[in-house]
């Protein structure tokens, strides 16, 4: 009587194996970072990232509209500071008139849908690249949380939907909500990074944000104090609950593919949404790969995406967005 079961009846054909895939990429699944600079008519390639660009704010108009027409319906905005804004204590950050403010704006009155998320973390403006305050060799907690709070309220303030803090202070997210909730904005919400590593994927955002920590006596030369230890798994965990608990509404795990079991463990851990961050290095290795002919760029591009929503995604952040949706559109 063997085999009563053949596995591979369910692959037969593309129209079987349509029917019964688990796991579905769409428009839907992404949240699309955006990088943004001073001046007119610029769109700059990312040297280590390639057909990926800094906008002026003119030139985002266009962007965003695009991106709303291939369905991509939320943006994460990143801005690049000019070296003479940037101090120790993120002044900067909290000008009403600043970059972000404006680039916030200007994607509402393009686009009143799209939903708005900002980077909120001190990195872009700080003159040591740290994201928070540098003093005696070390990364202040408490006084950036609270710049951190007054940088959330400010992107509230210019119309942004969500904050997201990428800084990975303790107790940000209660800091944030907390005066969030003080000031009115009921509504806005918070995507916590929570579960952020200290991972050397970050390489080429740094390159493109000039934001990696600058070497200098008494300035940490990374960010091992603050972000997690690539070894950790249980305190990804404690980290994600406890953001839960003090009121992010979304939670993340970054980078994404080498992390993969972290957010298998977060899917099962919270109630909330997780989302994924396929970052900066993950993006490049695939170019790089692809440029040189190693690898077939959109085949491993899909494989990748669908592996983060496999694993647990309910939101993929990644550079590969527009990419994506071209190709299964
Ligand atoms: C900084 C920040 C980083 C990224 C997002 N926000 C870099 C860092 O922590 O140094 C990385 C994103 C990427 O690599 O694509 N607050």
């Amino acid at each position: 009587m063997y085999p009563l079961r053949r596995n591979r009846r369910l692959r037969q054909n593309q129209a079987i194996r349509s029917l019964v895939r688990e796991t579905i990429i769409s428009p839907n699944d992404f949240l699309v970072p955006l990088f943004i600079v001073e001046g007119t008519g610029i769109k700059e390639e990312i040297a280590s990232m390639p057909n990926y660009y800094r906008y002026s704010l003119d030139l985002l108009k266009a962007e965003v509209k695009e991106l709303w027409s291939l369905g991509l319906k939320s943006v994460l905005l990143f801005v690049k500071v000019p070296d003479n804004l940037k101090d120790n204590n993120g002044t900067e950050a909290l000008n009403k008139d600043g970059l972000m403010q404006r680039a916030i704006k200007t994607v509402k009155d393009t686009c009143p849908e799209m939903l708005v998320m900002t980077d909120v973390a001190m990195d872009p403006y700080s003159n040591y690249g740290h994201d928070g305050i540098v003093s005696n060799g070390s990364i202040v907690n408490d006084d950036t949380n609270a710049i951190l709070a007054e940088m959330s309220l400010s992107h509230a303030n210019a119309g942004a939907d969500f904050v997201a803090p990428s800084d990975m202070m303790d107790g940000r997210i209660f800091e944030i909500r907390s005066l969030l909730e003080d000031e009115g904005f009921h509504d806005t919400g918070i995507m916590s990074y929570s579960a952020k590593y200290a991972s050397a994927f970050y390489g080429p955002f740094r390159d493109a944000l000039d934001s990696a920590p600058v070497a200098k006596q008494n300035v940490p030369k990374d960010k091992q104090t603050y972000q997690m230890d690539p070894a950790n798994r249980e305190e990804a965990i404690k980290e994600t609950l406890m953001d839960v608990e003090e009121g992010a509404d979304i939670v993340m795990v970054k980078p994404g593919l080498c992390y993969l079991d972290i957010v298998r463990d977060i899917r099962e851990a919270v109630h909330v949404p997780v989302a994924v961050y396929q970052v900066s290095g993950e993006y490049a290795m695939l170019k790089a790969a692809a440029e040189k002919g190693w690898l077939d760029h959109d085949a491993v591009m899909m494989e990748q995406i669908t592996a983060i929503k496999r694993a647990g995604a309910t939101i993929i952040a990644s550079y590969f967005a527009k990419d994506v949706v071209k190709l299964i559109s």
